[in-house]
Order: structure tokens, then C-alpha cells, then sequence
């Protein structure tokens, strides 16, 4: 047994039932409602494999009534859970609560979550409710959801700006309709700790029943306290933490997984508590996350960002050589993430490239795998090193674009000084080799419009981002393209060697996203041509 599993081992006798912490995790419903972050039902069932398998308590798989997306995803994701608790939101109506108790209907451990605002502000804008008949919701919301399960937890949307008498009077109509968990949301992000950790505090000791259920927290990251007001709440009770892989969710974000967590573990002598967790699982859900939305990890973000273990000045190096604890308060090691090794070479096997992926996290299905075993070869013959980094571009890559219908064929670009830049572009379009010559200001921009001729569409370009995977003017280039479309935004990456492929990628694989949104709506659009 490792250190690492020993001491683990030696945690978890210690463990008192009273001060874990559940993590609740919302990746796959808050996170995916931040701008242009939607997922497949493939890239979903993925992501709450590894959440169960990492010893996340409560899966929140989706908005059952939003789409019947989210319905289908919530119901497979119960199907496939071995652990987890599910869990699928509700507005406080009936239509919703029945469309949520049914696609729970195979889950094993289900969970009905039902809010409803009750600030001011929302009940007079957006409800425009008067608080007696939305006390009178909170009532028969519950007791609607206890008709398909036991397991009901209540949300106060808003609740940070609501007044706290009326918040008590909803808190205990939630308890006394068979609400087990008490949610209160910092919907906005506007709450700070001392004021958080007052309204927990507050609500525990005034509210009848508080004894008897969890209170939980689900905090907003509108002003980068999303994490610090999560862990007020904790230290005034609640014992439930909402919350998202890399902080993904609407605006800013929700309060990040991996930092709570870590905060815990780290700071076990001030934060006493635990979670259920295997971090070191974390780095691998990171990229996951990252790779299936498309969204980049911000290179300083805390815990998975790129820069996280690395020291660049020459004291920290110094430090770092003489003894790691100088720098580095928690290890490398212990959030899964391996120093960057040099893997395989052009003479790698099948057999070794499948069990690399599997190192890395990543199990592709038969065809994906064999796709990515061809690129990788390719990279090989292209690229004098390879890293675990380029493999798992290559892996994310091929995740990311296993269900796309539009793919790139072939792509020759003329550049330089001369101008007008020239490219010429093949797609495979549903099995159909389709090939365009286009110009344009710059390769780029002359690439970009050999694929607007190709599919014509309305979309328009919102982001165009590239970074090197990894270092040397060899390095795979990575690019995330974001499209907006009437109000809709997807946001898709590509990696490859050559910087222009993989602006070809990205920005075909955006398309993809936008046909599986478009398709929903009005099926067989965008490609009837
Ligand atoms: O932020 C919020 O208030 C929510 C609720 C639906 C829980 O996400
Ligand atoms: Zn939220």
C-alpha cells in the first residue's frame, strides 16, 4: 500500500458521520448551463461515470423538463450509476416535478430537487407571485415530489437577498412538506462569508426541524468568493456543498469541486471535515470536463490549472530542489497529476497506446480508439517528442468529435506576404467529400470562409483562442472557437501540429455542436442542402 492509500486509510477510521461534508456535484446541469458549454449524452454519460466513480454523493444529471436532452441524459445517467445519489431539478410545478419523477423512474438512489425564488426581486419580477402563494408552492412542490421519492431536497433561489423571517417561514413549510435537504442558493454570487455563514447559522437555530435535515450550500463565483462563502457555510453547519469541475456554471461559475475539496484536505486542522472523494481522480475529471465542453482551464486556476505545481523563479526552484513542502502545500501526486513523462514513439504499439489512454483516464470505443491510434502514429512521424499532454489533445479530440457529422478532410493553405491568402478545404459531410477554394485577409480568415461556403450559416464568431499544448515550435497547437447563433453559443476545440488544421477542427467541430442544437429545434436544417 502507498503512503498516500495508507494515510488515507488511517483518515478514514477517524471519520465521524457528523462532519462529512456531500459533495453534490452539478457539472452536468449548472455547469452546462454556462454559455456555449453544452454536452452530447455520450460526453455526459462519460463525465457521471467518473463523478460516481470518484465517490461523488449526488449526481445533479440535468433539468428534466428544459429538453428532452436533459430528459434522456438524467434517465440514462440513473440507469448507469452504481454509487451516486441521482438527482434531476424541478421548478416548483407539477408539470415539471412528474417530468423529473419520471426520468428518475430506473434510478436507484433518486432525488427530486424542486426551488423556487423567494427574494424579493424575483417573486415580484420574474414570478410575479405575491410570497404568500409562493410559501403555498414550496408546500405542494414538496409534498408533489415526495409522491416519486423520499429523497426531496428544497432550494431558496436567491436566497441570499431574501428577507430572513419570510426565508424561516419557507425553510420550514420545505421541512414539514418532507424536504430532507435544504438548499440555500447564492443564486447571484453576491453573498460574503461572514454573511453566508450567518444565514446558515441563522436559519439552523431558528428554523423548527432545522435539526433534522442537511442544510446545503450552492454559491455563485460572481465575485470570486464562491469557494470561501461554500466553506462559511460548512463552519455554520451545512453539510452539503454544491458544486462544479473546474467551477463551470452560468456567468462566473459555481463553487469549483476540486477546491473545496482540497481546501479540506490541506487545511484539515481549521476546515475539520471530510469528503467522500478520491482526489486523486481530480486532474482526470478536469480534463474530461475541459475536454468534452471545449472550455480551456484557466493556466493559474487553483488545483488544475497548468501552472499549479509548476515554479518558475529561480528561489522557488531552489526551495522546490531542497525540500518540496517550501513551495508546495499539497502534492502533485495527490490531485492525480503526473509529471509530464515522455511517453511512446513512432514504434509504439496498439496494445501500449490503448494502455497509455488508460493511464491518462481516457477509455475510447472501438472505432475512436483506432481513429486516435492512426493520429497518433501520424503525430509520431511529425513530432520529434511526444508528451502525455499531446496524447491527451489527441484523446480529448477524439472525444470531442466521435458523433460529428461534418468532418475535415483535407486542407491546403497558401500564406505569406503575397496575399490574397488562398484555401482550399475538403469536409466530409455525412459521408459526401465536398471541396472549396476560398480567399480571405489572412489564412485563417481565408480558411473560415472556404467552410462558410461549404455549410452555409448565419453564426457568427465570437472567440478564436490558440495555445501550444506543449513547449517547441513543434508542439500540437490547440484551438477553441466559439459560435453564437440567435442567442445560442457552442464552444468546440481542435488540436493537430499544423495551427490551421486545427483551426479547420475547431471551427467544424463548433458547426457540429450548432447542428446538434439546430436539430433540436428544426430537425434536418442546417445540412438539407
Ligand atoms: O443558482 C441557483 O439558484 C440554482 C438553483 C436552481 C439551485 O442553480
Ligand atoms: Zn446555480
Amino acid at each position: 500500500m502507498s503512503d498516500n492509500a495508507q494515510s488515507s486509510e488511517m483518515d478514514r477510521r477517524e471519520r465521524n458521520d457528523a462532519d462529512q461534508i456531500h459533495i453534490f456535484d452539478t457539472t452536468l446541469r449548472d455547469g452546462e448551463q454556462s454559455p456555449g458549454a453544452s454536452m452530447t449524452l455520450a460526453e455526459k454519460l462519460q463525465v457521471a461515470e467518473l463523478l460516481d466513480e470518484m465517490g461523488v454523493d449526488i449526481i445533479e444529471a440535468g433539468f428534466p423538463i428544459a429538453s428532452n436532452g436533459d430528459f434522456e441524459a438524467v434517465s440514462e445517467i440513473a440507469k448507469i450509476a452504481k454509487n451516486a445519489v441521482i438527482c434531476g431539478l424541478a421548478r416548483a410545478s407539477s408539470k415539471d416535478i412528474d417530468r423529473a419523477g419520471d426520468a428518475l423512474r430506473h434510478a436507484k438512489r433518486p432525488r427530486i430537487h424542486t426551488f423556487i425564488s423567494t427574494s424579493p426581486v424575483h417573486m415580484k419580477y420574474k414570478l410575479q407571485m405575491e410570497p404568500e402563494e409562493v410559501l403555498a408552492a414550496v408546500t405542494s412542490s414538496v409534498q408533489r415530489a415526495r409522491q416519486y421519492t423520499d429523497n426531496v431536497e428544497w432550494s431558496a433561489e436567491d436566497a441570499t437577498r431574501t428577507d430572513h423571517d419570510y426565508l424561516c417561514r419557507c425553510v420550514e413549510a420545505a421541512i414539514k412538506a418532507g424536504a430532507g435537504t435544504i438548499n440555500i442558493p447564492d443564486t447571484v454570487g453576491y453573498t460574503v462569508p461572514e454573511e453566508y455563514n450567518h444565514v446558515i447559522e441563522m436559519l439552523r437555530e431558528r428554523v423548527p426541524g432545522g435539526d433534522t435535515v442537511i442544510f446545503s450550500t450552492h454559491c455563485h463565483n460572481d465575485l470570486g468568493m464562491a469557494v470561501a462563502n461554500s466553506l462559511a457555510g460548512v463552519k455554520a453547519g451545512a453539510r452539503q456543498v454544491e458544486c462544479t469541475i473546474n467551477g463551470m456554471g452560468e456567468r462566473a461559475g459555481n463553487a469549483a469541486l476540486e477546491e473545496i475539496v482540497m481546501a479540506i484536505n490541506t487545511r484539515n486542522d481549521v476546515l475539520p471535515y471530510w469528503t467522500g472523494i478520491d482526489t486523486t481522480m481530480i486532474t482526470r475529471a478536469s480534463k474530461l470536463v475541459s475536454a468534452v465542453t471545449s472550455f480551456p482551464v484557466q493556466y493559474n486556476k487553483a488545483i488544475v490549472g497548468q501552472n499549479a505545481f509548476a515554479h518558475e523563479s529561480g528561489i522557488h526552484q531552489d526551495g522546490m530542489l531542497k525540500h518540496n513542502e517550501t513551495y508546495e502545500i499539497m502534492t502533485p501526486e495527490s490531485v492525480g497529476l503526473k509529471e509530464s513523462s515522455l511517453v511512446m514513439g513512432k514504434h509504439s504499439g496498439r496494445h501500449a497506446f490503448r494502455e497509455k489512454l488508460k493511464d491518462l483516464g481516457y477509455e475510447l470505443g472501438d472505432n475512436a480508439f483506432q481513429d486516435a491510434f492512426v493520429r497518433f502514429k501520424e503525430l509520431a512521424d511529425k513530432k520529434k517528442k511526444i508528451f502525455d499532454e499531446d496524447i491527451e489533445a489527441l484523446a480529448g479530440d477524439e472525444v470531442a468529435h466521435a458523433n460529428d457529422r461534418i468532418q475535415v478532410e483535407a486542407l491546403t493553405v497558401i500564406a505569406g506576404t503575397g496575399g490574397p491568402q488562398k484555401a482550399t478545404l475538403t469536409l466530409d459531410i455525412d459521408g459526401r467529400h465536398v471541396t472549396k477554394e476560398a480567399t480571405g485577409n489572412g489564412p485563417v480568415d481565408a480558411l473560415f470562409n472556404a467552410i462558410h461556403a461549404l455549410v452555409p450559416h448565419d453564426a457568427n464568431l465570437q472567440l478564436y483562442q490558440v495555445h501550444a499544448v506543449t513547449e517547441g515550435t513543434d508542439a500540437q497547437a490547440e484551438v477553441s472557437v466559439r459560435l453564437e447563433e440567435d442567442g445560442k453559443t457552442v464552444t468546440a476545440r481542435g488540436a493537430d501540429v499544423d495551427t490551421l488544421v486545427a483551426s479547420a477542427k475547431a471551427y467544424v467541430s463548433a458547426l457540429n455542436k450548432l447542428i446538434v442544437k439546430r436539430e433540436k429545434t428544426a430537425p434536418g436544417e442546417m445540412l438539407a442542402s
